[in-house]
Parts: C-alpha cells; structure tokens; sequence
C-alpha cells in the first residue's frame, strides 16, 4: 500500500493514524517510493524536542534538484515546467520545458562553480519574479550553495542585513523589475546595501528593465553573457539529508530577523507530499501560486511542491491590479489554470471591485482553489467559493509557517469537508495540541489554546542560522518539548481547526508577517523619536493594519505632526519596506507600562481598535493616567 496519495476521508484517518502511531514506517515508505537517493537513511527521525534537535533521513544523500528535474527527463523533457506570465500582458508568456530546464539549471550551476560559488557558501538572490529567480534558486541547490532569496520589495538595508547575518558570499540580482506600472531600481538597491557588507565578492546581474546601471568593476558582471558561454549539462552535488538547503528569514519579536533554516531531505519529502495531496495534483495539471518566491509560500509550492511532482507551475511577474483588475481572472483563463493559490488580502481586495472584472471569464479550468498567509474572514472565504470556485471547486485554506516548511492544517481537496474560516484537520504526520495559559494541554473539544505541534514533521525548520539558541527560546520554551507556533487557535466539535491569529508581536499586514519590534526600531532611528509602540488593528482589506503610538522626544505640543509622520513612514519603508509603514500615527506623551518597565500592548491594541472596555488586569500598572490621555486623543 502507497502513503504518498491520499483518494477519501476514510483513506485519510488510516493515514493519519499510521503516521501517529509509526511515523518511521510512514515517512519512511513515502520517502524510499516517491524520491531519488544517492543513498539511504541510517534512521527516518531522530530528535531531542526539549533541545530543539530534529533530523530526518538520517546519513541519506540526496540532490533535491535531480528529484525536481533529472528523474522527469525521460518521461516529462518535453512537458511545460514553468510557465513564466510577465508583468505586461501583451509581452508573450514562456513556457519552459523540463528539458530547457535541465540546460538553463545546468548552465546556471556553472556559472557559480566559475564564480567560485561552493557547497555550503550562501548566495544572496534579490530578483524580481522571473524566471532567473527559479533558474538561481535551484541552481544553488543544484551545487549545494545555500540559498538566500530576499524579497524584491525590501529596502537596501533590509537587504543588508539579511546579506551579512549570512555573510553572503554572492548576489543575483536583475538591473529593475516591473511590477504594474512602476519600475523598480533594483540594481540601486544591491548597490546601496553594498556598501556595507564585505562578505560580498561577485554580484551578478540579470537584465529585465534594460535600464542603464552602475557597473562596479571587478564585482559586478552581467549574467546573460556567462550563461549564454555555459555548458548546458552539469553534475549535482551529493548532499547529506541535513545539508542546508535554504535560508529564509522571517520576522520576530526582536529588532534582528531570524534566518531560518530548511535541509534538504526532510524538506523536499513533505513539500511534496503536501503539494500533491492538499492540492490533488495530477498529472496535467497546471498549478498556479500567487505569492512570490521571496516568500516560504513561493518556495515550497512555487517551486520545491510542483516540481518535485513533475508539475507545471505559473511564475507570474505582475501584480492583480494591473493593467485592471481583471488580471488574475484572465490568467487563469489564459493558461487553463487547475489550482489556484492565493492570499486572503488579494481575495478582499478583488471581491471590493466590481463583479465585471470576474464575470468576463468562466474559469472552467479551475479544479482547486487555495487560501494561505492569514486567516480568512467568513465573507472573503464566500466570495472566493461562490465567484472564482463557483461552489464546485473545494477551498482549501492552508494553515503553515515559514518555519514549518510545508502546509500543516488544511482539507484536503477532494477528500476532507470543508468548512469557511477553518483550516480543518492535520495533515498526515502533524499532532497538533492546543494550550492553556498554565501550560496544560487542552483535551476535548470546543476549545481555544495556543496552538503547538508535539512530534517533528519531516518540513520543520532545523535552526536560525547561527543562533541555535535563539531556536530553541523562540519555539521550544513557552510548552517544554513542543513547538510553539505564535498563533492561537480553536477546536471545533468535530476537532476542526480555526487559526485565530498571531499571540505574540507579530502582526500580519496583507499575508505579510511583520514583527513589531523591527518596525519599532526604525522608528526610534528618527532623531525626533524617543520611543514607539506598534500594535496591529484589523482592516477590510488588508487583514490588520499598522497603528503606531510614538513619543517625541521634546515636550510640549508637537509641531507638523504631519510632516513628521511622513518623515516616520520613510524611515521605515528605508529600514524595512514600504509593506511596513503605519496606516496611523499617533503621538503621545508615554506608554501604559508594567512595573517591569513592559509595555501594555493589550491596552494598546484595545485603544486603537476603538475598544474601550474591558482593558483585563490592570493591576501591574505604573501610569494610569497615560492610558486616559492616550484614550482621549484616538486617531480613529
Ligand atoms: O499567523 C499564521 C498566519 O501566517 C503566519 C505565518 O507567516 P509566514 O511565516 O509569513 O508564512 C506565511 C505563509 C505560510 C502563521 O503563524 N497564517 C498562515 N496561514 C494561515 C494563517 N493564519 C490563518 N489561516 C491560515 N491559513
């Protein structure tokens, strides 16, 4: 009998139980069936959860990309991989085979060994969505580099920051992108974030815009030229299970962002997995994801999930807006889409607009449609059923992490029921547990906690790079011996899960994950700045916005309030990116504290929703009399 896929609800429940009760022999058949290894695994898992330690595969060898493209040549070379959409409609759409990948994967793969790029250096990619971002993401891997994709919507020190905390020995990036009708300057960016990070030795620059850029002599080289004198076939490194794959950060509760870690084996055996059953991917299937690769989502099922499946996978340059929001819908229509994977924040946004830009396109095509980043209202989920699924296509709404590497909770296309706002049961292989405050599981049902996985999955992320410590604090502390996802969640009756939102300082703003504190610290760069707090308010479209309280630091009545919120939002879209800047500022003369000197972000959140009732324990207090005035002078 086969684990990889799961055909009905009854078939789902013996899967989930053998993956419970024998997770070793369940991953183990799933691994050794679906994938190509140099060579086996001494043990399917090993693990400590109390020290954070997690191994899959252990002693295996692996190369994730001859699973992704070698092994499909004989039987898919001449099938579409990648169908690369651009951002200008009326610029023809791609289509990449499997073979064509193979070559360009291979030639890219040279040009690094020629660089100098080895097993295990980090290469920074900073691309806008194109189709060298694929063809670097899994050259890298193809060489056992490490790759550290960096979202294009970042600012230059953003970029640095994340270049240095891995001490990147390259950068890939392109000389603009495009995205709706704006240009974006990312040559100027790299150059920028330059100046400050020594590990850098080559930047490679990949032509999109054919705007004119700065070259630096002896660091910078136009990629076309070394990919065009390349050869086009090249041989994989042999990685060990547990080599790093990539590096990803994400935002945390403290100013400095967290690179987490994925390896190889365990990583590539459940993005596939997940892919192919939550989605039901089948052979001529083509699969399109909307989030951009710089993000986990883009990672695992842009890229890893389809690929790994032999699929065919959408890279769409643009965004929905552009040129009218009828974007999407045409895409699909165009390319006879089957599943359809987007964020709630686009869903609302596309619902606000009139139903004509829909109703143009019959979206026959579509089979599955899927929700990731952020929990789904009841009425997005609607709209999403009733206009784009027309009720016929199962909604799945995936709940995961960057952390986690894969999707974690959702139905199941085709198999489990689905229900609006639930992400639904566990996938095969995840024990999810809720807790309460004095750190006891919850049993039963009809039950809130916060939501903790209690046995490693083959995806979990292994580390931050460099900070193992740090690790182990952030999501093995809270619940000894568990993994703490930073979201509260409830049980339903039938032990269905709904995600309810994040319990720790991050706030997701358009599916983007933003942590308060880093915002904060740029913020408190301003030189008027004395200090600020940042909570998260819910909003229409983009699931919550950004509500700042900052204190100046002169007193008396501040002048040009305007001017000078402005001047706070430039700082951050320089420190972090434009996604980051505040919806609301308000000033205020001091911040409701704990005798500890903690701020009260519960009051904080409570005042900026405009809910002045019931501010719970007040009890440890300092400065009463900041929350009256802070209640008073409310931007609403
Ligand atoms: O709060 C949860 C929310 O997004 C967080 C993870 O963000 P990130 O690491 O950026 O990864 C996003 C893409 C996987 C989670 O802790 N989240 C993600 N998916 C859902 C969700 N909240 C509710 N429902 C979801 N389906």
């Amino acid at each position: 009998m086969s684990y990889y896929k799961i055909e009905n609800l009854e078939q789902y429940f013996k899967h989930y139980n053998k993956s419970i009760r024998e997770p070793r022999k369940f991953w183990g058949k799933i691994a050794e069936e679906n994938f190509t290894w140099y060579q086996q695994w001494e043990k399917v898992v090993d693990f400590n959860m109390a020290e954070a330690e997690v191994k899959w595969f252990t002693d295996a060898k692996v190369n994730i990309t001859k699973n992704c493209i070698d092994r499909h040549l004989s039987k898919r070379g001449e099938k579409t991989a990648i169908i690369f959409e651009p951002n200008d409609p009326s610029e023809d759409a791609l289509h990449i085979t499997y073979n064509e990948l193979y070559e360009t994967v291979s030639k890219m793969a040279n040009v690094l060994r020629e660089q100098g790029v080895r097993k295990g250096d980090r290469v920074c990619i900073y691309l806008p969505m194109i189709p060298e971002l694929a063809v670097s993401v899994l050259a890298c891997a193809r060489i056992g580099a490490i790759h550290s994709v960096v979202f294009a919507g970042f600012s230059a020190s953003a970029v640095s920051a994340r270049i240095n905390d891995c001490e990147s020995k390259m950068v890939i990036t392109s000389d603009g992108g495009y995205r709706g009708n704006k240009t974006i300057d990312l040559k100027g960016i790299v150059d920028e974030a330059l100046e400050t990070c020594p590990s850098v030795e080559r930047v490679l620059v990949a032509k999109r815009t054919k705007t004119d850029v700065k070259m630096k002599e002896g660091r910078d080289i136009w990629l076309e030229p070394l990919l065009e004198a390349a050869l086009d076939n090249s041989v994989a490194e042999i990685m060990d299970a547990e080599d790093p794959l990539f590096i990803l950060y994400t935002s945390g509760s403290t100013g400095k962002p967290k690179g987490m870690v994925h390896t190889t084996a365990g990583y590539m055996v459940y993005t596939a997995y997940t892919f192919k059953n939550v989605f039901s991917h089948e052979e001529n299937d083509i699969f399109w994801c909307t989030a951009d690769i710089g993000w986990i989502t883009g990672h695992s099922y842009i890229l890893y999930g389809p690929l790994l499946n032999g699929g065919t996978t959408v890279i769409f340059e643009g965004v929905p807006s552009y040129p009218d929001f009828s974007r999407f819908w045409e895409i699909i229509e165009k390319h006879k889409i089957t599943q359809f994977y987007t964020a709630p924040t686009a869903i609302r946004s596309l619902a606000k607009e009139s139903l004509d830009y829909i109703q143009k396109y019959p979206l026959k095509s579509l089979k599955v449609i899927g929700s990731v980043g952020e929990p789904i209202n009841e009425e997005a989920w609607h709209w999403f059923n009733d206009h784009v699924g027309d009720k016929r296509c199962p909604v799945v709404d995936t709940w995961w992490q960057t952390e986690t590497g894969g999707i974690m909770i959702s139905p199941i296309a085709f198999v489990t029921p689905t229900k609006p706002t639930y992400a639904t049961l566990p996938l095969p292989g995840i024990q999810p547990v809720l807790m309460d405050e004095k750190r006891n599981e919850i049993e039963g049902n009809q039950v809130v906690g916060s939501l903790c996985i209690k046995f490693p999955w083959p995806g979990i992320a292994r580390t931050i790079w460099n900070n193992h410590e740090r690790y182990k604090e952030t999501y093995f502390s809270s619940f000894p011996g568990k993994y703490f996802t930073g979201d509260g969640a409830l049980r339903d009756e039938v032990g269905y899960y709904r995600i309810t939102g994040r319990v720790d300082d991050v706030v997701i703003v358009s599916g983007h994950n933003l942590g308060t504190a880093p915002i904060e610290d740029a913020i408190n760069e301003h030189p008027a700045v004395a200090e600020s707090a940042i909570v998260g308010v819910p909003h229409d479209i983009k699931g919550n916005a950004l509500y700042g309280y900052v204190i100046l630091k002169e007193t008396g009545e501040v002048r040009n309030k305007e001017n000078l919120s402005k001047e706070i939002n430039q700082y951050i879209a320089d420190h972090i990116g434009p996604i980051a800047k505040l919806d609301k500022i308000q000033f205020v003369s001091g911040l409701p504290k704990t005798r500890s000197g903690k701020i009260m972000r519960r009051i904080l959140r409570k005042i900026a929703e405009g809910d002045f009732s019931n501010f719970g324990d007040t009890s440890t207090l300092l400065n009463p009399e900041v929350v009256e005035q802070i209640m008073k002078e409310r931007i609403s």
